[in-house]
Protein backbone atom coordinates (compact mmCIF):
# COMPACT_ATOMS: atom_id res chain seq x y z
CA UNK A 1 0.00 0.00 0.00
CA UNK A 2 2.88 2.63 0.81
CA UNK A 3 4.06 2.09 -2.76
CA UNK A 4 1.28 2.57 -4.75
CA UNK A 5 0.71 5.51 -2.08
CA UNK A 6 4.62 7.04 -2.60
CA UNK A 7 3.82 6.96 -6.29
CA UNK A 8 0.23 8.41 -5.86
CA UNK A 9 1.87 11.28 -4.31
CA UNK A 10 4.82 11.96 -6.65
CA UNK A 11 1.63 12.09 -9.21
CA UNK A 12 -0.11 15.01 -7.09
CA UNK A 13 1.17 18.23 -7.85
CA UNK A 14 -0.41 20.27 -5.13
CA UNK A 15 -1.04 18.90 -1.49
CA UNK A 16 -3.95 19.32 0.18
CA UNK A 17 -2.67 21.43 3.30
CA UNK A 18 0.25 22.87 3.36
CA UNK A 19 2.17 24.64 7.06
CA UNK A 20 4.74 26.90 5.74
CA UNK A 21 7.13 28.09 8.80
CA UNK A 22 4.31 27.88 10.98
CA UNK A 23 5.13 29.43 14.73
CA UNK A 24 2.81 30.01 17.65
CA UNK A 25 4.29 31.56 20.94
CA UNK A 26 2.70 31.99 24.14
CA UNK A 27 3.94 34.26 26.63
CA UNK A 28 7.88 32.98 26.98
CA UNK A 29 6.12 29.40 25.24
CA UNK A 30 7.60 28.63 21.78
CA UNK A 31 4.50 25.86 21.22
CA UNK A 32 5.60 26.28 17.40
CA UNK A 33 8.46 27.31 15.64
CA UNK A 34 8.33 27.40 12.10
CA UNK A 35 6.75 24.38 11.89
CA UNK A 36 6.31 22.41 7.96
CA UNK A 37 4.76 19.65 6.35
CA UNK A 38 2.09 19.17 3.53
CA UNK A 39 -0.43 16.59 3.46
CA UNK A 40 -1.70 14.79 0.25
CA UNK A 41 -4.92 13.09 -0.65
CA UNK A 42 -5.71 10.03 1.14
CA UNK A 43 -2.98 10.09 2.92
CA UNK A 44 -2.17 9.37 6.76
CA UNK A 45 0.00 11.76 8.43
CA UNK A 46 1.12 11.39 11.86
CA UNK A 47 2.06 14.09 14.01
CA UNK A 48 3.72 12.62 17.59
CA UNK A 49 6.04 13.44 20.46
CA UNK A 50 5.75 14.18 24.03
CA UNK A 51 2.96 15.73 26.18
CA UNK A 52 3.06 19.71 26.05
CA UNK A 53 5.35 19.30 22.60
CA UNK A 54 3.04 21.19 20.80
CA UNK A 55 0.12 19.08 18.62
CA UNK A 56 -3.06 19.96 19.64
CA UNK A 57 -1.74 24.16 18.88
CA UNK A 58 -1.19 23.41 15.45
CA UNK A 59 -4.79 21.92 15.06
CA UNK A 60 -6.09 24.61 16.83
CA UNK A 61 -3.64 27.03 14.40
CA UNK A 62 -4.86 25.09 11.25
CA UNK A 63 -8.30 25.18 12.41
CA UNK A 64 -8.02 29.16 12.63
CA UNK A 65 -8.85 28.36 16.60
CA UNK A 66 -5.61 30.32 17.30
CA UNK A 67 -3.76 32.46 15.14
CA UNK A 68 -0.82 31.85 14.11
CA UNK A 69 2.27 34.63 14.67
CA UNK A 70 4.65 33.85 11.46
CA UNK A 71 4.10 31.67 8.63
CA UNK A 72 1.16 30.25 5.82
CA UNK A 73 -0.86 27.32 6.03
CA UNK A 74 -2.48 26.42 2.25
CA UNK A 75 -5.45 24.45 1.26
CA UNK A 76 -5.15 23.25 -2.17
CA UNK A 77 -2.62 26.20 -2.88
CA UNK A 78 -4.80 28.56 -0.93
CA UNK A 79 -3.76 30.59 1.28
CA UNK A 80 -5.83 30.28 4.07
CA UNK A 81 -3.81 31.64 7.20
CA UNK A 82 -6.28 34.15 8.30
CA UNK A 83 -9.53 32.59 7.76
CA UNK A 84 -11.85 32.33 10.11
CA UNK A 85 -12.54 29.03 11.77
CA UNK A 86 -15.87 28.71 10.60
CA UNK A 87 -14.51 29.29 6.79
CA UNK A 88 -11.79 26.76 7.29
CA UNK A 89 -14.83 24.39 8.21
CA UNK A 90 -16.34 25.37 5.23
CA UNK A 91 -13.53 24.35 3.51
CA UNK A 92 -13.52 20.94 4.35
CA UNK A 93 -11.31 21.32 7.71
CA UNK A 94 -12.44 19.02 10.41
CA UNK A 95 -11.52 17.82 13.39
CA UNK A 96 -12.27 15.90 16.34
CA UNK A 97 -10.79 16.85 20.13
CA UNK A 98 -8.39 15.23 22.57
CA UNK A 99 -11.46 14.91 24.99
CA UNK A 100 -14.97 14.36 22.60
CA UNK A 101 -16.84 17.52 22.96
CA UNK A 102 -20.79 16.31 22.14
CA UNK A 103 -23.92 17.74 23.08
CA UNK A 104 -24.37 15.81 26.23
CA UNK A 105 -28.45 16.92 26.37
CA UNK A 106 -29.14 15.44 23.17
CA UNK A 107 -29.36 12.00 21.17
CA UNK A 108 -27.13 10.27 19.16
CA UNK A 109 -28.84 10.99 15.76
CA UNK A 110 -28.55 14.82 16.72
CA UNK A 111 -24.99 15.19 17.59
CA UNK A 112 -23.95 13.18 14.67
CA UNK A 113 -26.19 15.43 12.16
CA UNK A 114 -24.00 18.74 13.47
CA UNK A 115 -21.29 18.22 11.01
CA UNK A 116 -23.76 17.75 8.08
CA UNK A 117 -24.38 21.23 8.32
CA UNK A 118 -20.96 22.42 7.19
CA UNK A 119 -21.15 19.62 4.34
CA UNK A 120 -24.64 21.36 2.89
CA UNK A 121 -22.89 24.80 2.88
CA UNK A 122 -20.53 23.47 0.60
CA UNK A 123 -23.34 22.04 -1.66
CA UNK A 124 -22.09 18.34 -1.16
CA UNK A 125 -24.89 16.89 1.36
CA UNK A 126 -27.06 14.75 -0.39
CA UNK A 127 -29.99 14.39 1.97
CA UNK A 128 -31.10 10.76 -0.21
CA UNK A 129 -26.94 9.43 0.93
CA UNK A 130 -26.44 10.61 4.07
CA UNK A 131 -28.61 7.90 5.69
CA UNK A 132 -26.76 5.87 3.74
CA UNK A 133 -23.39 6.92 4.48
CA UNK A 134 -24.11 7.37 8.18
CA UNK A 135 -25.13 3.30 8.53
CA UNK A 136 -21.50 2.87 6.83
CA UNK A 137 -19.43 4.91 9.53
CA UNK A 138 -21.58 3.59 11.67
CA UNK A 139 -21.24 0.02 10.88
CA UNK A 140 -16.72 0.63 10.66
CA UNK A 141 -17.25 2.49 14.05
CA UNK A 142 -19.02 -0.91 15.61
CA UNK A 143 -22.40 1.03 16.34
CA UNK A 144 -24.76 0.33 14.42
CA UNK A 145 -26.95 -1.67 17.20
CA UNK A 146 -27.14 1.41 18.68
CA UNK A 147 -30.41 3.19 19.09
CA UNK A 148 -29.79 6.80 17.25
CA UNK A 149 -32.57 8.35 19.95
CA UNK A 150 -30.71 7.65 22.79
CA UNK A 151 -28.69 10.46 24.73
CA UNK A 152 -25.11 10.16 23.66
CA UNK A 153 -24.37 9.88 27.98
CA UNK A 154 -25.43 6.52 26.81
CA UNK A 155 -22.35 5.87 24.75
CA UNK A 156 -18.81 4.57 26.53
CA UNK A 157 -16.42 7.10 26.03
CA UNK A 158 -14.90 5.03 23.58
CA UNK A 159 -18.11 5.08 21.72
CA UNK A 160 -18.53 8.95 21.95
CA UNK A 161 -14.92 9.70 20.55
CA UNK A 162 -16.18 7.09 17.09
CA UNK A 163 -19.11 9.61 17.02
CA UNK A 164 -16.95 12.37 16.69
CA UNK A 165 -15.32 11.01 13.87
CA UNK A 166 -18.60 9.67 12.21
CA UNK A 167 -19.62 12.96 12.58
CA UNK A 168 -16.47 14.93 11.42
CA UNK A 169 -16.37 12.02 8.10
CA UNK A 170 -20.02 12.47 7.58
CA UNK A 171 -19.16 16.57 6.17
CA UNK A 172 -17.29 15.12 3.66
CA UNK A 173 -14.01 16.52 4.47
CA UNK A 174 -10.76 17.24 2.35
CA UNK A 175 -8.77 17.07 6.11
CA UNK A 176 -9.79 15.37 9.14
CA UNK A 177 -7.53 16.01 12.15
CA UNK A 178 -7.55 13.61 15.06
CA UNK A 179 -6.66 14.41 18.06
CA UNK A 180 -5.64 11.55 20.22
CA UNK A 181 -8.30 9.15 18.50
CA UNK A 182 -7.41 5.97 20.43
CA UNK A 183 -6.39 7.55 24.07
CA UNK A 184 -8.49 5.80 26.58
CA UNK A 185 -9.87 3.43 23.70
CA UNK A 186 -9.55 -0.62 23.87
CA UNK A 187 -8.02 -2.84 21.47
CA UNK A 188 -11.40 -3.50 19.88
CA UNK A 189 -12.05 0.17 19.83
CA UNK A 190 -8.53 1.07 18.08
CA UNK A 191 -9.91 -1.52 15.22
CA UNK A 192 -12.64 0.42 14.67
CA UNK A 193 -10.38 3.79 14.30
CA UNK A 194 -8.41 1.96 11.77
CA UNK A 195 -11.28 0.97 10.24
CA UNK A 196 -12.92 4.64 9.73
CA UNK A 197 -9.07 5.63 9.06
CA UNK A 198 -9.41 3.48 6.27
CA UNK A 199 -12.52 4.44 4.82
CA UNK A 200 -11.30 8.36 5.00
CA UNK A 201 -8.24 7.36 2.79
CA UNK A 202 -10.51 5.18 0.25
CA UNK A 203 -12.02 8.59 0.12
CA UNK A 204 -9.15 10.53 -0.76
CA UNK A 205 -9.42 12.79 2.53
CA UNK A 206 -6.05 14.06 4.08
CA UNK A 207 -5.69 12.48 7.36
CA UNK A 208 -3.56 14.00 10.30
CA UNK A 209 -3.40 11.83 13.10
CA UNK A 210 -1.78 12.98 16.71
CA UNK A 211 -1.32 9.41 18.87
CA UNK A 212 0.60 7.99 21.59
CA UNK A 213 -0.21 5.06 20.97
CA UNK A 214 2.90 3.70 18.69
CA UNK A 215 2.27 0.21 17.29
CA UNK A 216 -0.99 2.48 15.69
CA UNK A 217 1.11 4.97 14.56
CA UNK A 218 3.64 3.25 13.15
CA UNK A 219 1.29 0.46 11.05
CA UNK A 220 -1.04 2.88 9.85
CA UNK A 221 0.95 6.40 9.00
CA UNK A 222 2.90 6.63 5.37
CA UNK A 223 4.41 10.23 6.85
CA UNK A 224 5.33 11.19 10.20
CA UNK A 225 7.00 14.08 12.03
CA UNK A 226 8.24 14.28 15.32
CA UNK A 227 7.61 17.37 17.44
CA UNK A 228 9.37 18.10 21.08
CA UNK A 229 8.98 21.76 23.20
CA UNK A 230 7.51 22.92 19.95
CA UNK A 231 10.01 22.61 17.77
CA UNK A 232 10.24 19.71 14.42
CA UNK A 233 12.73 17.15 15.54
CA UNK A 234 12.77 14.48 12.65
CA UNK A 235 10.26 13.67 9.57
CA UNK A 236 9.93 10.87 7.63
CA UNK A 237 8.28 7.41 7.30
CA UNK A 238 7.97 5.15 10.11
CA UNK A 239 11.07 3.11 9.74
CA UNK A 240 13.58 5.91 9.76
CA UNK A 241 11.58 7.85 12.87
CA UNK A 242 11.47 4.58 14.76
CA UNK A 243 15.49 4.93 13.86
CA UNK A 244 16.21 8.59 14.74
CA UNK A 245 18.39 9.22 17.51
CA UNK A 246 16.96 12.51 18.44
CA UNK A 247 13.37 10.96 18.49
CA UNK A 248 14.31 7.65 20.60
CA UNK A 249 16.15 10.27 23.29
CA UNK A 250 13.02 12.96 23.00
CA UNK A 251 10.13 10.65 22.84
CA UNK A 252 9.83 6.97 21.95
CA UNK A 253 12.59 5.91 24.66
CA UNK A 254 11.06 6.94 27.36
CA UNK A 255 7.58 6.30 29.56
CA UNK A 256 5.68 7.72 27.04
CA UNK A 257 5.71 4.82 24.71
CA UNK A 258 3.65 3.10 26.99
N1 LIG B 1 -4.23 28.67 25.05
C1 LIG B 1 -2.99 28.52 25.55
N2 LIG B 1 -2.46 29.45 26.38
C2 LIG B 1 -1.22 29.32 26.88
N3 LIG B 1 -0.40 28.29 26.61
C3 LIG B 1 -0.87 27.32 25.80
C4 LIG B 1 -2.19 27.37 25.23
N4 LIG B 1 -2.38 26.28 24.46
C5 LIG B 1 -1.23 25.58 24.54
N5 LIG B 1 -0.33 26.19 25.34
C6 LIG B 1 1.03 25.73 25.65
O1 LIG B 1 1.65 25.33 24.45
C7 LIG B 1 2.43 24.17 24.67
C8 LIG B 1 1.94 23.07 23.76
O2 LIG B 1 0.67 22.58 24.20
P1 LIG B 1 -0.20 21.54 23.38
O3 LIG B 1 -0.27 21.98 21.98
O4 LIG B 1 -1.48 21.35 24.10
O5 LIG B 1 0.71 20.22 23.49
P2 LIG B 1 0.37 18.70 23.11
O6 LIG B 1 -0.94 18.64 22.42
O7 LIG B 1 1.53 18.27 22.26
O8 LIG B 1 0.35 17.95 24.42
C9 LIG B 1 2.32 23.82 26.14
O9 LIG B 1 3.41 24.40 26.80
C10 LIG B 1 1.02 24.49 26.53
O10 LIG B 1 1.02 24.81 27.90
MG1 LIG C 1 -2.69 17.61 22.94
Amino acid sequence: MKNTLENTLNEQKIPVLTLNKVCKRFGGVVAADDISFELYGGEIFGLIGPNGAGKTTLINLITGIYSVDGGTITLSGKNITKASTHNKARLGIVRTFQHPRLLDRCDIKTNIALGIDLAGKRGIAEAKNYKERMNTLLEAAGLSGVNLDDSIEKLSYGQQKMIEIVRAMLSHPKVLLLDEPAAGLNHQEMEYIIKLVNIALKENISVLLIEHAMDLVMSICHRLTVLNFGHQIASGVPAEIQENEAVIKAYLGGSHNA
